[in-house]
């Protein structure tokens, strides 16, 4: 209904501006060829190396989404073009400009680093396409950088890491190690951790940042079994996050030094750690054990679709496409509305598998986050971290 009204709307406004053009027997050009041609979406994430996971789960939730609504976007068919990030910050300006200015994308979905998202941040603001980032946590998106045309449905690196400082505290420890891939991702996480850890009287004895994307452990971890801090709070993904666990519990670190992190180091990668990450804890927003409708029908849907588990980076995908349908049924596919389709991108509300999905006016997810413990080869949620947590936006000036 809200659909039809909102169409109606649209093509009379169109049609009374256009009123000579019509007149005069010709078609409105953009809305006559804009509607019929598909949603042209530019997908730019990793298919190799230690996000290749993260970037295959983002995709196959984003298409499972768009294949749930019938294979269309605003009524409109869909092309796909898809680029790997090969999460490497100085390939991206060539690559976002390849999809927006050379494929002329309507909309681009990515990326998984934070360092590729502030290059295509950069880039986009000053662009017609509007960009949904369904992983990257840089603070800078949805803040100083954050801008009309620029959407995340996964969350900013300070949300994840806040709670979990909270947590170490309430499970008694003072003194803490953090040791995280140094890139804008880990070293805003590890702040965040130290922000509300050291806010509650604990200590962080020792920061160690390991480069990116190296999965060479060994001497930090000899280095922490020296320092015998009370915790350890851990940032590593992907492939990296698979080999740090197994190598924190083959350095006998596991049973004498409880670790922390956000859920990126356990998540989607359970399989792979095996009994190294039992009772590592985490805090995230989503737990494929979240006992909701919406999260038992998308985990059966993306099972069968995708042949695996699904996890939150699969989810991340899922709502940016959702996020996408919500925006494009109020416009009636009429990409050229770009303002009522911003509006409503911005107020759009739905039941994610997470939980409710709303945005904050800087255009970041608000949500609940869930502390985890991995018990008997799974991750089983403990309770509510911090419910409702938004990012403070800092320096987010929407105009
Ligand atoms: C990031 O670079 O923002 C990121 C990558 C993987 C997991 C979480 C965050």
């Amino acid at each position: 209904m809200t659909k039809t009204m909102k169409f109606r709307t649209t093509r009379r406004r169109f049609l009374a501006g256009g009123a000579a053009v019509a007149a005069a027997g010709f078609a409105p050009a953009r809305f006559a060829i804009g509607a019929r041609a598909p949603v042209k979406i530019g997908i730019l994430l990793p298919y190799a190396g230690t996000y290749a996971r993260l970037g295959e789960n983002i995709t196959a939730g984003f298409k499972l989404r768009v294949d749930e609504a019938g294979g269309k976007i605003g009524g409109r068919d869909v092309e796909y073009i898809q680029v790997d990030s090969e999460m490497k910050p100085p390939l991206a300006p060539e690559k976002t400009n390849k999809l927006v200015s050379g494929e002329k994308v309507d909309f681009i979905v990515g990326p998984v680093h934070s360092g590729v998202a502030m290059v295509m941040a950069r880039i986009v603001r000053g662009e017609n396409v509007v960009m949904v980032c369904p992983n990257a946590g840089a603070g800078a998106l949805t803040g100083s950088m954050c801008a009309p045309n620029i959407f995340r449905t996964s969350f900013s690196n300070w949300q994840t890491s806040f709670p979990c400082g909270e947590v170490m505290i309430k499970d008694g420890h003072r003194n803490a190690v953090s040791m995280f891939w140094k890139y804008a991702a880990g070293i805003q996480m590890k702040d965040a951790f130290a922000e509300s850890f050291t806010a509650a009287g604990g200590k962080v004895v020792r920061e160690i940042g390991v480069p990116f994307p190296s999965v060479e452990f060994q001497a930090y971890l000899t280095e922490i079994a020296a320092l015998r801090p009370d915790a350890v709070f851990m940032f590593f993904a992907g492939g990296g996050a698979a080999k740090v666990v197994k190598d924190y519990a083959a350095a006998g670190l596991k049973s004498r030094v409880p670790l922390y992190g956000p859920g990126f180091l356990t998540e989607g990668v359970l399989g792979a750690q095996g009994e190294a990450a039992e009772g590592v804890r985490t805090t995230l927003h989503y737990d494929n054990g979240l006992d909701n409708p919406a999260n038992r029908r998308f985990r059966a849907a993306f099972k069968t679709a995708a042949g695996k588990e699904a996890d939150v980076y699969a989810v991340q995908g899922y709502d940016a496409a959702s996020l996408i349908l919500h925006g494009m049924a109020a416009v009636g596919g009429d990409t050229g509305a770009r303002n009522d389709l911003i509006r409503a991108m911005a107020g759009t509300t739905f039941d994610s598998p997470r939980g409710r999905f709303v945005l904050s006016k800087a255009h970041n997810p608000v949500q609940d986050f869930y502390l985890r413990e991995v018990r008997g080869g799974r991750n089983v949620v403990l309770g509510i971290a911090h419910k409702a947590l938004a990012d403070p936006a800092t320096g987010c000036n929407m105009v």
